[in-house]
């Protein structure tokens, strides 16, 4: 499983590469503002960064304006990923994008039907919300299960991107439905390795060995 970074914020991703875990970064308008930063900018020098897809999106509603905010993005640096909505302007400008071989991320995906839209558009990437379908009462990996299904029934090659995580939970569930890409917040990353008895077992050691008198 691959795993992304949902930020926009340089040095969250700076430290997150150090690990060797980051495949990639998504961003989005919210977490643009979020970082107060120059959009082309930022994406740039997270470009430089993260060798995997960097998430982009367009903030224009119509196909063509899509497409021409996409190209315009996807100059930026190879990796680009240009991310587009879930509407028929989106899977429009994800079609006319991914035939000229940029990559494509189709967001705000919330039911299995548009996962399959997205993926006849030639979606690189889709990303379900599922913290935001849990949020109303909903089962966000139940949407999970269902794409996956869908996309190995036809062997759709868009990948599955799980957006919207909130917990270290979210990741292992999706990890077992067979999810391609799950995109994290830092927190959630860095959560996912916490386990007491580890902790409690190298301390142990530690005491121990400090016993034996030893230097190494
Ligand atoms: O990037 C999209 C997504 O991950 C948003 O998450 O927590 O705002 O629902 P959230």
């Amino acid at each position: 499983m691959k795993f992304f970074i949902d930020t926009a914020d340089i040095e969250e991703i700076r430290g997150l590469t150090a690990t060797g875990m980051l495949d990639g970064v998504t961003t989005n308008p919210s977490l643009i503002a979020k970082s107060g930063r120059v959009f082309k900018e930022v994406i740039a020098e997270i470009c430089e960064i993260v060798d995997g897809p960097v998430s982009a999106e367009v903030i224009a509603l119509d196909a063509e304006g899509m497409i021409t905010q996409g190209r315009d993005l996807a100059k930026i640096a190879k990796n680009v990923t240009v991310k587009v909505p879930l509407t028929w302007a989106g899977l429009e400008a994800c079609s006319t994008l991914s035939k000229e071989g940029t990559l494509v991320n189709v967001t705000l995906c919330f039911s299995a039907n548009q996962a399959l839209l997205a993926a006849k558009a030639g979606a690189t990437f889709i990303s379900p919300f599922v913290g935001r379908l849990d949020d109303l009462n909903l089962d966000g990996m139940e949407l999970i299960e269902d794409i996956r299904q869908i996309y190995d029934n036809y062997e759709f090659k868009t990948e599955i991107l799980v957006a919207s995580i909130r917990t270290a939970n979210h990741v292992k569930e999706a990890a077992l439905i067979g999810a391609d890409v799950a995109t994290l917040p830092p927190q959630v990353l860095r959560q996912l390795i916490n386990h007491q008895l580890t902790d409690k077992g190298l301390e142990a050691f530690m005491a121990d060995w400090k016993k034996t008198g030893q230097n190494l």
